[in-house]
């Protein structure tokens, strides 16, 4: 294709009144009431110190900065807010702290140029754009031959072949194009070759609710493309029709094949405590084979009134999931609700603690719960206060960046950066961003040239391009 052919060579008053916090006062008005006089109204610092600078009194972990408000500390003119206000609300101004901080640290960071190089921490690196369309592109992959696949949430799949020709697959199955929902992930068959199975998600609308609204649900399907049709479909999971209740949210739908396991996600659908209901789909990661059929092998699968299909569960809205190309690790980026995004590594019958632990708050800056961490429940290996909104995922695999060989790339959609994130044993030693601000970057994936390709998105503009990154020799 032409394009990618291309891009190939492309504090004082210390008796300060405490004010009591009401159960649904917000985190900005209770450090207004309470924080604001000593710390200054933009946590910048006033009598006391910044609470931006990342240059801490205590140990500066999450624990030592709730202990602080919580006890204060006497000797050096922090109160102590222990009486006056929760646990809870304790929590969401740790979480409003890391947040104010991240976003004044990142804010300096400058938006690359397209087509022009471009420093990171181990490469210099170039962009290029491969195209632009109108729509939103949520998913790309290759095929074995190197062209193109892609889908458009407007409910759309698209192939692009090696001279750039742009083919609009038809009859694939009828999306329901509302809220975060319609046509999803895209995977070809590690076997496509042989087999030419393509996998697909969408949101399939299925009925109304007893108000008489739209519900629906996250299909999976697959089929094969033939003469520019889609043919051949093959439905591989529907949720029992009793469970279906989805307004539009949090469907997740991300797959990853392993062997013959077919692993996805289904977000909890905007009904939180789903999660930890093995009866429904919702807020689960799920493995069925490649086919359809389900493993007898599951956790859940002798379990009395629990979905078979489950794999894992307290998991809230997961939009990445990804094999790790060398040990076979399944892992997954799970949306945080304000605050608390998670990197997880998915295993077995595990309860990653959706909605009863999190490292966030609600969209309001009132609490969910204090605990970040209870017994049976799996902590994060990596989290992310305040949410960047983690999306697409690719562990770089090419010969292209010297340097990136294992890192994995995660693409975020609201603070418009790509994360670098490097690994010792399952361990997170390092979280660069690499780039900010060129769009919402919805999905990641190496192409065989060693490129990395990303999808940046423009929501006010509904367009996507794709951009392909390159090492600069
Ligand atoms: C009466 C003034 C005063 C008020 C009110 C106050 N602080 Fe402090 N705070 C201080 C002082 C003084 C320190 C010691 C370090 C410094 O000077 O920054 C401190 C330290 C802290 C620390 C530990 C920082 C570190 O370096 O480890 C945190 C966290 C903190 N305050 C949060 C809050 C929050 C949240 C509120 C409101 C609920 C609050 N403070 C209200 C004066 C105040």
């Amino acid at each position: 294709m032409k394009t990618i052919n291309f891009v190939a060579s492309i504090v004082a008053a210390l008796g300060a009144a405490i004010n009591q916090a009401s159960a649904n006062e917000n985190v900005e008005d209770i450090f207004k009431n309470n924080c604001a006089s000593c710390h200054g109204a933009q946590l910048q610092g006033a009598m006391a110190g910044s609470l931006l600078d990342t240059q801490w009194i205590t140990d500066g972990s999450d624990k030592a900065l709730a202990n602080a408000i919580k006890n204060g500390l006497l000797d050096r003119g922090m109160p102590a807010f222990g009486h006056a206000l929760t646990e809870q609300t304790i929590r969401t101004l740790v979480v409003y702290i890391r947040e104010t901080s991240y976003n004044a640290d990142t804010a300096k960071l400058k938006t690359p140029t397209l087509n022009k190089q471009f420093k990171t921490n181990r490469h210099n690196v170039n962009t290029q754009e491969v195209l632009s369309t109108k729509g939103i592109i949520w998913a790309l992959d290759f095929l074995p031959d190197g062209s193109l696949i892609y889908t458009l949430r407007q409910g759309e799949l698209w192939h692009v072949d090696d001279k750039g020709n742009r083919t609009h697959i038809k009859n694939t199955p009828k999306v329901w194009h509302r809220g975060q929902g319609g046509m999803l992930d895209v995977l070809p068959d590690p076997d496509y070759q042989k087999n030419g199975w393509i996998y697909l998600s969408y949101s399939k609308k299925t009925g109304k609710d007893k108000a008489g609204r739209d519900i629906g649900i996250t299909a999976i399907v697959r089929g094969k493309i033939k003469n520019g049709k889609w043919t051949e479909q093959q439905t591989l999971f529907e949720a029992p029709k009793h469970t279906h209740k989805n307004r539009g949210w949090h469907f997740g739908s991300r797959f990853t094949i392993d062997g013959e396991y077919l692993y996805f996600t289904n977000g909890d659908e905007g009904h939180q405590d789903d999660a930890q209901d093995l009866t429904t789909q919702n807020g689960k990661v799920h493995r069925i084979y490649k086919d359809g059929r389900i493993p007898k092998d599951n956790p859940f699968y002798n379990k009395k009134d629990s979905l078979k299909t489950i794999w894992t569960y307290g998991n809230r809205n997961p939009q990445g999931l990804v094999k790790h190309p060398k040990t076979n690790q399944i892992w997954s980026t799970e949306h945080g609700p304000r605050g608390g995004d998670e990197l997880n590594l998915i295993s077995k019958g595990v309860n990653y603690g959706w909605p009863k632990t999190t490292f966030g708050m609600n969209y309001d800056g009132s609490p969910i719960t204090p605990h970040t961490d209870l017994p049976g429940m799996q902590l994060p290996v990596h989290q992310w206060t305040p949410s960047i909104a983690v999306a697409g995922m690719n562990f770089y695999t090419g010969s292209q960046f010297k340097h990136w060989q294992g890192d994995l790339f995660v693409g975020s959609l609201a603070k418009k950066q790509l994360h670098r994130i490097r690994f010792k044993g399952n361990q997170v030693i390092e979280d660069e961003i690499i780039l900010k601000g060129l769009g919402r970057i919805r999905d990641v994936v190496t192409a065989p040239s060693g490129e990395l390709f990303i999808t940046v998105n423009d929501r006010n503009s509904n367009t996507s391009k794709i951009v392909a990154l390159s090492a600069q020799k």
